[in-house]
Parts: C-alpha cells; sequence; structure tokens
C-alpha cells in the first residue's frame, strides 16, 4: 500500500506576486496575515477582537477601507481635504502577502507626511524581496493613472521601507518632523520613467 505524503505548499515567490483589488477570495488568507501581526505603514497590528470583527465582517471592512472620505482632521484638529484613494493587494494564488494604499494626488498633508504611497508585507513573508516587488507593481499603477513621480516617506528607524524605497530609485528629499509625531520622517521622490 502506498502512503499519500503531504506536501508542503512552498512559499511564494516575488516574481509570482501582483498586485489585485482586494476581495472575499482572499479572506482567510488575509485574516492569517492579521494574525500574524500584519500592519501597514505606521498603524500598530490590530488585537485579536479587531481581527475576529474583520474575519465576521469581511465585506463591510473592505468597503470601509475603500471608502473615499471628504476631509481628513490633523492633529489640532486643522481639517485637509481628502485625496483619491485606491486599496490594492499583493498577492500570489491564494495568498495575500501584503497591501498598498496609493494615494491619487497630493494634498499639503501629504506633502510633507505620507507621500503616495502607503504598504505593508505579512511579518512571515518579510525579508524575501516581496517589499521590493510591491512598490515596483506600485510605479507601475503610478504611471497608469498618469503620473511621473512618487513622492514616497519612511520614518528614519524603518531601515527596511528605506531599503525597499532606494531599491526602487528613491532619491532622498530631506528629513522632516512627522507632524503626527513620530520623530523623522524620510522623504523620498522616484521619478518614474515611461515604462516605470
Ligand atoms: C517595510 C516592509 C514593507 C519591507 O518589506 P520586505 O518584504 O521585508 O522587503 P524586502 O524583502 O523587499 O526588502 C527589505 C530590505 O530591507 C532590508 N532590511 C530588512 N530589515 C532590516 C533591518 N532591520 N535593518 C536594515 N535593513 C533591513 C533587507 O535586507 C532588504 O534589503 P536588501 O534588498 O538590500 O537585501 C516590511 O518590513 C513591513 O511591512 N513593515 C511594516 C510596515 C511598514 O513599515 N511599512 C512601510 C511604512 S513607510
Amino acid at each position: 500500500m502506498r502512503l499519500a505524503r503531504a506536501r508542503a505548499t512552498p512559499p511564494p515567490t516575488p516574481g509570482e506576486a501582483r498586485l489585485v483589488r482586494p476581495s472575499v477570495r482572499w479572506r482567510d488568507s488575509f485574516v492569517a496575515a492579521l494574525e500574524e501581526g500584519f500592519r501597514r505603514g505606521t498603524r500598530p497590528p490590530l488585537r485579536p477582537r479587531e481581527i475576529a470583527r474583520v474575519a465576521r465582517h469581511f465585506e463591510a471592512h473592505l468597503a470601509e477601507r475603500t471608502r473615499q472620505t471628504g476631509e481628513i482632521v490633523l492633529p489640532g484638529g486643522r481639517r485637509v481635504e481628502g485625496v483619491p484613494v485606491s486599496l490594492h493587494w499583493l498577492v500570489a494564488g491564494e495568498t495575500f502577502i501584503g497591501e498598498l494604499s496609493f494615494r491619487h494626488r497630493l494634498n499639503d498633508y501629504l506633502r510633507l507626511s505620507g507621500g503616495h504611497v502607503g504598504y505593508g508585507v505579512r511579518p512571515s513573508l518579510m525579508g524575501r524581496g516581496f517589499g521590493t516587488r510591491l512598490l515596483a507593481l506600485a510605479k507601475v499603477e503610478a504611471r497608469r493613472i498618469g503620473l511621473d513621480a512618487l513622492l514616497v516617506t519612511c520614518h528614519d528607524d524603518n531601515p527596511a521601507s528605506a531599503r525597499v524605497i532606494e531599491a526602487n530609485g528613491g532619491v532622498l528629499e530631506d528629513i522632516v518632523d512627522d507632524i503626527f509625531g513620530g520623530g523623522p520622517l524620510r522623504r523620498y521622490w522616484i521619478r518614474l520613467s515611461p515604462s516605470a
């Protein structure tokens, strides 16, 4: 009698990863990533109770994340105009890998802190080139909507993000104080070639 041997699925490679619109197809993998501590940008990971709520009301969660808000309230109460944002997931097959939040244009506050993109890779797949791949695909997306440069910011104490930006052609403009109080913030411009 031959015994069937369970084969572990090999982890995806950056070349297989593509950007998609978030969908229920990747719900289980996304929730597993949240349980690993996945976070985008500087937000803290969700707590177990919040993750359970996302899993239960997944479609409502997606709708909320992709809702276009009219105004943003800055620290100190000043209100600034919101900008169009699109949310993308980096996936390979059925695996959720990371997330890209793409601001289609800048306002005064994004020009200082935040820039055009926010991104994150799930902890179990960090350090394998997916962050670099994600930003490379963001450049293609930016080119597609007609931008010729991307402003990308990261905190001075986030060397992995700085490496990702520099690997994608980021040129350091300056280091400013984060208006949200997160400490020194590096501002990079990435010029986009027509073929991005
Ligand atoms: C930043 C982030 C997206 C990078 O994703 P990733 O998949 O690990 O990125 P990559 O594997 O493509 O590359 C990471 C690079 O940073 C380097 N790196 C990783 N951790 C590092 C550290 N602590 N110190 C210095 N370099 C580091 C890697 O060696 C690699 O450099 P290399 O290409 O020269 O070898 C990921 O760490 C993340 O999601 N962090 C939490 C959210 C976040 O900080 N988002 C960015 C906000 S601006």
